[in-house]
């Protein structure tokens, strides 16, 4: 038999819990997640494929990993890695499951959340949904390293209050005048609701290198020039047919093909050092609650 000092830890633990010590060394030994969110002005122009590739190549180098397909109503995540998710965000809002039963495990054990196809209240969700789904969601956080959060187009509540709250931004667009520009009113727009973001640029689907760096420095001189500041630019993905081909096999281009260009420039982008930082105060969904008021 092992002789256990019973006593001695049961007082022990009786006083470090009303000391509320047991939390708080809880807490301190597993923070809440970093969180980055992947946003672009236009549709189409490789959230995805990005967001994909970064979670995976994040999970293949240990990280517990989770990504969200905050598209709600055209998610496609779940395609892009050859997953077939019985539950979605629709399922987490209605309070049929909780968050951490409708995760799907995914390529290196990351988890993904859907967000499902077509679900009318997620298409266009209130703000007093989009409250008590992140309310939903918030357990989460403190269950993975690293969060990633694939955004729809545009500027719709859910992606406001994410750009409020979050510490870490890739921004995703191509070299041509309307992303550029759709891609910069957003920026401007996470400028506004959240002074200390950190955006980082990527050029996808770019023919060349020459391409690229002209539609970052047309980026780069208008936002200096009109608001004083830019983003950095994390790097060009090539347009590569190996993309194409990696989305017909359901399985992302950094495990399809990892020498093709694109797998090298995609596993360049999610090496960027400050997602290794992208931790703010607060839990990022309490502040996207705080975002929605
Ligand atoms: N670098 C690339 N080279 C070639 N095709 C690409 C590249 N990036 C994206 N694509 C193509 O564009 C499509 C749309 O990308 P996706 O990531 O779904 O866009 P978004 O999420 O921004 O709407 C993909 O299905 C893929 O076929
Ligand atoms: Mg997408």
């Amino acid at each position: 038999m092992i002789d256990t000092p019973r006593f001695g830890l049961g007082r022990l633990s009786r006083y470090r819990r009303l000391l509320g010590l047991d939390k708080e060394l809880a807490e301190r030994k597993r923070p809440d997640a970093r969180v980055i969110c992947v946003a672009s002005g236009k549709g189409g122009t490789g959230k995805s494929i990005v967001a994909t590739n970064v979670a995976v190549q994040r999970a293949s180098i240990g990280e517990r990993v989770l990504l969200v397909d905050f598209d709600a109503g055209l998610a496609n995540a779940h395609l892009l890695l050859g997953l077939a998710p019985e539950h979605d965000l629709g399922h987490v809002l209605s309070g049929a499951v909780s968050a951490s039963d409708a995760l799907i495990e995914g390529p290196h054990g990351l988890r993904l959340l859907s967000g499902g196809v077509g679900r009318h209240t997620l298409v266009d969700p209130t703000r007093r949904e989009l409250d008590r789904l992140f309310r939903a969601l918030r357990p989460l956080e403190s269950l993975f390293d690293l969060v990633v959060i694939d955004h729809g187009a545009g500027l719709g509540y859910a992606t406001v209050a994410h750009l409020a709250a979050t510490s870490t931004l890739l921004l995703v667009t191509n070299h041509e005048v309307t992303a550029l520009s759709d891609s910069y009113a957003l920026y401007k727009r996470a400028h506004m609701v959240n002074p200390h973001i950190r955006v980082g640029l990527v050029m996808n689907r770019v023919p060349r290198e020459d391409a690229a760096l002209a539609g970052w420095e047309r980026f780069r001189s208008a936002s200096e020039r009109f608001l004083g500041h830019s983003p950095e630019f994390v790097g060009w993905v090539p347009t590569d047919e190996a993309v194409a081909r990696s989305v017909e096999a359901r399985v992302p281009v950094l495990l399809h093909a990892p020498d093709r260009p694109a797998a090298v420039a995609l596993d360049g982008v999610a090496r960027w050092g400050p997602i290794d930082h992208a931790r703010s105060a607060r839990a990022f969904f309490e502040r996207a609650r705080s975002a929605l008021r």
